[in-house]
């Protein structure tokens, strides 16, 4: 692998700012908020010794305000433009390193080539947990392009990220070659277990996604790079008190580890409320911080099996192969053990869906070194319980999780809007949408925009109440068709939401229904009618926004229905039935409560 190594034809670093120009140095160090584009025509050609670039990668992942649907055209003609500006800023030994999916790896390569760039590696970036999808392959790689401006010219720091060799380290070899092994081309599934592959010094490298569940995890936002990789990068391809730039700050990785390394850094990000964040997550760092997360990860995960010194799996007592049954027993009962240490009393359900709970089980996974994503161990726990195996390791779940159907009826519409429009949009049954972290992240957010002012487990369990009641709903439902002789309820006249008058409406349980033009989004059962419409619509803190997102010129109709219990509960149970009457009738948008298979 020829490498131009620059470092003893540079000046030595004195670790301050190098550049000399006005406009960039009052921009140094900070986040600028804004529109990338725009502000980078604004500063001085020449100026950035390293570029690293994470930007949307057109795949409609939601931000705060950036639209990530763009047409294609659109995406390469913006794409065009703002790599225009970065290899214009980019000194003439610069380096560009740019971060993207599969969708446009390959038209990116090819424009970075059209704007001067050339390319100096094609790095896999393979992680653990990502986002499980059901009907195609889950995303587990990211492409890191390597770019330079001049390819004899620039900046290649390889003592600061060599590794040992293997054939130093295992076979003691004095002729071992210092600069590392030939990459590998292989596929894998578990890193940790394969001894020989995804070494740092390859280009097929391995770091767990910032997952929901981890420390390092700044928590604002969704595409947070590990610390450890952007550290690589920055080692490798700058130097102490050189400039590090980041049109795509997000969670501001890049800055904090430029920080840390001594790097002067400069970033830019389109959201206020991501740059603010990203502010603070500056502020709370030092030059010479050590970075988040295991330098090596491979070596810190631990392995499925213990192995010999030739990767051969071995059982810990007996140095023979483990059975695939011991394994799974053995797997089984450490898992029962984190559900033990971690629930507090309350059942499965509650430990999976309550954020803080299912915090302590995955904490306590990991201390037992238990293989998974946390969906992966949420998933089994579930499994575990259904099969009884729980309740057989004599576990009491003792305390009770339980909500009145007042309080519910709060935020039971949002909850299963919520469940609807997320199931909707990743293709995932409702335990999957709760058993992994980021999904049911996502659902809180949704319910909480339509019901704004609760938390993430009254959402999860008023959706999980929803599931509960379908059967129950859907047998009244056959109850009221049949008494009714299969004639439908009218739903009513609707009327514009904006001509309603909430004085109008009484405080008594009923129906209503939400369309759209001429198409109905959601069919509401609810305890007292003025107060969810107030809640929904008309209240400071309503959800109004949200709906307002659901369609235009939003309408309201009340069928006309007739409750004749009189306890709160079988009130509800009522309701639910002729919701889910309606629901078979009409099949609203926005409804999850009939599409439960029993
Ligand atoms: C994939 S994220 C970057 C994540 C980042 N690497 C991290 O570790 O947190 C892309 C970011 O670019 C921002 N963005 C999108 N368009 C932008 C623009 N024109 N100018 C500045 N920032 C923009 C988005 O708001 C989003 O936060």
């Amino acid at each position: 692998m020829a490498k131009k190594n620059k470092k003893t034809s540079k000046k030595k670093s004195n670790g301050k700012p190098k550049n000399n120009k006005s406009q960039e140095t009052a921009s140094l160090n900070t986040i600028l908020t804004g529109d990338c584009i725009e502000m980078m025509q604004a500063l001085p050609e020449g100026s950035i010794d390293l570029a690293f670039a994470d930007p949307p990668f057109n795949i409609g992942y939601k931000y705060d305000v950036y639209d990530d649907r763009k047409t294609v055209d659109d995406y390469l003609e913006w794409s065009k433009q703002w790599m225009t500006e970065v290899h214009r800023l980019l000194k003439d030994d610069g380096a560009f390193w740019l971060a993207i999916g599969d969708d446009f790896a390959a038209e990116l390569k090819i424009l970075a080539h059209q704007l001067g760039f050339h390319s100096r590696n094609w790095v896999i970036w393979y992680y653990t947990f990502g986002v499980h999808c059901e009907s195609k392959f889950t995303r587990s790689h990211t492409h890191l392009l390597y770019f330079v401006k001049n390819p004899k010219e620039f900046t290649f720091n390889r003592d600061a990220v060599a590794v040992p060799s293997a054939r130093q380290l295992v076979y003691n070899d004095k002729r071992a070659n210092p600069k590392g092994r030939v990459p590998d081309d292989t596929w894998i599934l578990r890193p940790q277990d394969c001894q020989d592959g995804f070494n740092p010094d390859e280009n097929c490298w391995y770091f767990p996604r910032v997952a929901g569940t981890f420390k390092e995890r700044a928590g604002f936002h969704g595409c947070q790079m590990p610390e450890q990789l952007l550290g690589r990068i920055i080692r490798c391809c700058s130097r102490a008190g050189e400039t590090v730039f980041d049109p795509f700050s997000g969670s501001a990785s890049t800055s904090v580890v430029a920080k840390k390394l001594h790097r002067n850094f400069l970033t830019m990000e389109l959201s206020e409320e991501y740059a603010e964040k990203g502010q603070e997550r500056i502020d709370a760092v030092q030059p010479g911080d050590p970075l988040d997360g295991a330098e090596d990860p491979k070596l810190s995960a631990p392995v499925t099996y213990p192995v010999d010194g030739r990767g051969k799996q071995l059982s810990k007592a007996t140095d023979k192969p483990m059975t695939d049954k011991q394994l799974k027993e053995s797997f089984e009962s450490e898992l029962i053990a984190a559900f033990a240490e971690a629930h507090e009393g309350y059942s499965v359900d509650r430990l999976v869906l309550d954020p803080k709970l299912n915090q302590a089980f995955l904490d306590s996974c990991l201390r037992k070194s238990l293989e998974g994503t946390p969906l992966d161990l949420n998933r089994y726990l579930f499994r575990l319980r259904k099969s009884g195996k729980i309740k057989s390791a004599g576990i009491e779940t003792e305390k009770r999780t339980s909500y009145s159907w007042d309080e519910l009826d709060k935020y039971f519409d949002a909850a299963e809007i919520a469940w609807k429009l997320t199931v909707d949009e990743h293709r995932v049954s409702l335990d999957d949408l709760y058993c992994d972290p980021v999904l049911a992240a996502e659902f809180d957010r949704t319910a909480a925009q339509f019901a704004p002012g609760f938390q993430s487990i009254d959402y999860r369990w008023a959706a999980l109440t929803v599931r509960k009641q379908s059967k129950l709903a859907r047998s009244r439902s056959e109850k009221i068709a049949r008494d009714r002789n299969s004639t439908k309820i009218e739903t009513g006249k609707p009327i514009k939401l904006e001509k309603l008058d909430l004085e109008d409406c009484d405080s008594n349980p009923g129906l209503y229904v939400i369309q759209s033009g001429k198409k109905q989004l959601y069919v509401g059962e609810t305890l007292n009618l003025k107060e969810r419409l107030d809640r929904s619509f008309f209240g400071k803190k309503s959800g109004k926004n949200a709906w307002r997102k659901q369609g235009n010129s939003l309408k309201i109709a009340f069928p006309s229905i007739n409750i004749q219990s009189k306890s709160t509960s079988h009130v509800a149970n009522e309701l639910l039935g002729y919701q889910s009457f309606i629901i078979a009738e009409h099949t609203p948008k926005l409804n999850a409560l009939n599409q439960v298979v029993s």
